[in-house]
């Protein structure tokens, strides 16, 4: 299954990632993760990304696209994947359609998360991540069993620098005028499917698994 989550920061497609790429046994390709791993490891594409991350702007194109053209190559993501944050601008996106043209694979289905600004908001507010082992909580939805530590390894958790209100707002206009087009990009290629932002973790889930059973894909 070769998927792609779009849809504006918050949403919970990296939390939907996470569920559906353990429950199939793909992997889940978060731009936004491998930039983090690379600013944490002091990489020269960290340190090309961290500025625009920490104002909520997007990461040059092409700094981007080379991180995904050498994960894509990649054996475990042979069988499938689930792209998270990417494509996210015009140009992104027909770079990926170019790389999967050339390993002659396509894209099943871009499933778009359709989301209102509040609950962006309280969820990128609320939103705090493990130091250790990158596990994602929210203060009131998915809270910790000890508050500011990581169920699974006891690790500190802490809030995204671009999770701050200043950032946010940045963030979501970036959303609207660089990646909400590729809406528009994936209705015309006949492959963009909708659900509900909004959703509780469990019926967002479902709705995942309609979809997959509406189009095949179980
Ligand atoms: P990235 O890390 O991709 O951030 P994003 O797209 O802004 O998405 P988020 O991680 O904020 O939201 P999400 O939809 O994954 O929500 P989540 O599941 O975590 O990108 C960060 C930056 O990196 C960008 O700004 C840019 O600078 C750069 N970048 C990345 N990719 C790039 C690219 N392709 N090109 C250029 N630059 C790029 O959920 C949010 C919160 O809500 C969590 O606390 C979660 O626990 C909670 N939650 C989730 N789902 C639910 C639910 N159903 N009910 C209740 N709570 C929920």
């Amino acid at each position: 299954m070769r998927l792609i989550l779009l849809g504006p920061p918050g949403a919970g497609k990296g939390t939907q990632s996470k569920v559906l790429s353990e429950k199939f046994h793909i992997p889940h390709i978060s731009t936004g993760d491998m930039l983090r791993e690379a600013i944490k490891g002091n990489s020269p594409v960290g340190l090309a990304a961290q500025e625009y991350m920490n104002r909520g702007e997007l990461v040059p194109d092409d700094v981007v696209i080379e991180l995904i053209r050498d994960r894509l190559s990649k054996k475990n993501s042979e069988d499938g994947f689930i792209l998270d944050g990417f494509p996210r601008t015009k140009k992104q996106a027909e770079m990926l359609d170019s790389v999967l043209h050339t390993m002659k694979r396509g894209i099943d289905m871009v499933v778009y998360f359709n989301t209102s600004t509040d609950v962006i908001i309280r969820r990128l507010s609320g939103r705090r991540i493990c130091r250790s082992c990158g596990t994602n909580y929210h203060v009131k939805n998915i809270p910790p069993k000890v508050q500011g530590i990581c169920d699974a390894c006891s690790g500190t958790l802490y809030q995204r620098e671009d999770d701050k209100e200043g950032t946010i707002k940045n963030r979501l206009e970036v959303y609207e005028r660089q990646t909400s087009p590729l809406i528009d990009y994936y209705e015309e290629k006949g492959k963009l499917r909708t659900i509900s932002g909004d959703l509780e973790l469990e019926e967002a889930y479902k709705s995942f698994l309609k979809l997959f059973t509406e189009e095949n894909l179980l």
